[in-house]
């Protein structure tokens, strides 16, 4: 084995509108790249940090204490690890504050390359626990709908109830995400999630659990005109999406353009659609005309349902 290997993880759309920090959705195309190589220290450490222009990062942290790639990678070897550590040189791809669960896939590239240095490596569904390590410091608790599809790929199904257990939810033939990305704007998960309601009522609860459970049924039957009326967030999304200035713009020529739902992905901004796959394309492009309308920049990407999750790059 070498002593250095290069790990690749992908953004994601967590909570997928219906299932608020429970449901995640792996986006092909885009992720992070995290290099592990041994060392003989006893922590690990962060070489470098670099941002999607490929010049070092300006905010993320190389202080290992601070960056959720290595605080999940030192979780990892503080289990395992045996003798020595690991040194990490981040490559970001996907953007900060995006709802793109960029802190996620930096946890779970850094989790995947460490394991493949280990001399018994894990299987790749026990190192959930370790990349949720790193995710919880940056979005100050506890949620695996990032993590879960970008380390395992797919449509997760990660209440917090089961971890370290997950369920691989079915994915519908014919249905593809998109997800747009409006550029110009932030949001803070940690932030976003200290600002939501701390209670629901018991007429919401039952609206949100209903329509959770019968969009995975709709998944795992393939029934996509169920999965369309059930795609839908009655708690989460009104309490969020007023500050997301494009959301109803881009919402609105989603659903014009075919889509079988929309809503933020994650804490937003970014916006995710559900699709029949012949019309993505246009759902993409009508989202991100939509939102240059309104006087932000922005990128989209389609991605089949079953996107891979993190691998080792040769
Ligand atoms: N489930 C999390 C939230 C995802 O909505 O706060 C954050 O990307």
């Amino acid at each position: 084995m070498s002593d250095f290997v290069t790990a690749f993880a992908p953004a994601s759309i967590g909570n997928v509108g219906v299932g608020f920090d429970m449901l995640g959705l792996a986006l092909a195309g885009v992720g992070d790249r995290v290099v592990a190589r041994r060392t003989d220290g006893d922590r690990v450490t962060i070489a470098e940090v670099r941002g999607i222009d490929g010049e070092v990062h300006p905010f993320l942290s190389t202080n290992a204490d601070e960056n959720t790639a290595s605080i999940a990678a030192q979780a990892l070897l503080d289990a395992h690890g045996g003798d020595g550590s690991v040194e990490l040189k981040v490559h970001k791809g996907v953007p900060l504050q995006s709802g793109m669960g960029s802190s996620a896939a930096s946890a779970v590239a850094a989790v995947v390359a460490t394991n493949a240095l280990l001399d018994s490596p894990l299987e790749v569904e026990a190192l959930l626990p370790f990349a949720v390590e790193g995710e919880k410091f940056a979005s100050g608790s506890l949620h695996m709908d990032n993590v879960a599809p970008s380390l395992l790929g797919g449509l997760i199904l990660c209440p917090e109830v089961l971890l370290p257990d997950v369920v691989r939810l079915p994915i519908p033939d014919g249905v593809s995400a998109v997800l747009l990305h409006p550029e110009d704007l932030h949001v803070d998960t940690a932030q976003a999630r200290r600002s939501l309601a701390k209670g629901i009522s018991m007429q919401q609860w039952l609206e949100q659990q209903g329509l959770l459970a019968a969009f995975v049924s709709a998944c795992a039957s393939g029934d996509i005109e169920l999965m369309s009326k059930t795609l839908r967030d009655v708690i989460i999304e009104p309490q969020r999406s007023a500050s997301v200035v494009c959301f109803d713009a881009v919402t609105a020529a989603a659903t014009k353009a075919g889509a079988l739902g929309s809503s933020l992905s994650g804490s937003g901004p970014s916006i995710f659609a559900l699709c029949r796959d012949e019309d993505a394309r246009n759902a993409a492009s009508a989202m991100e005309q939509a939102c240059r309308v309104q006087g932000i920049g922005c990128q989209s990407w389609v991605s089949p349902m079953n996107a891979p999750g993190a691998h080792i790059e040769t």
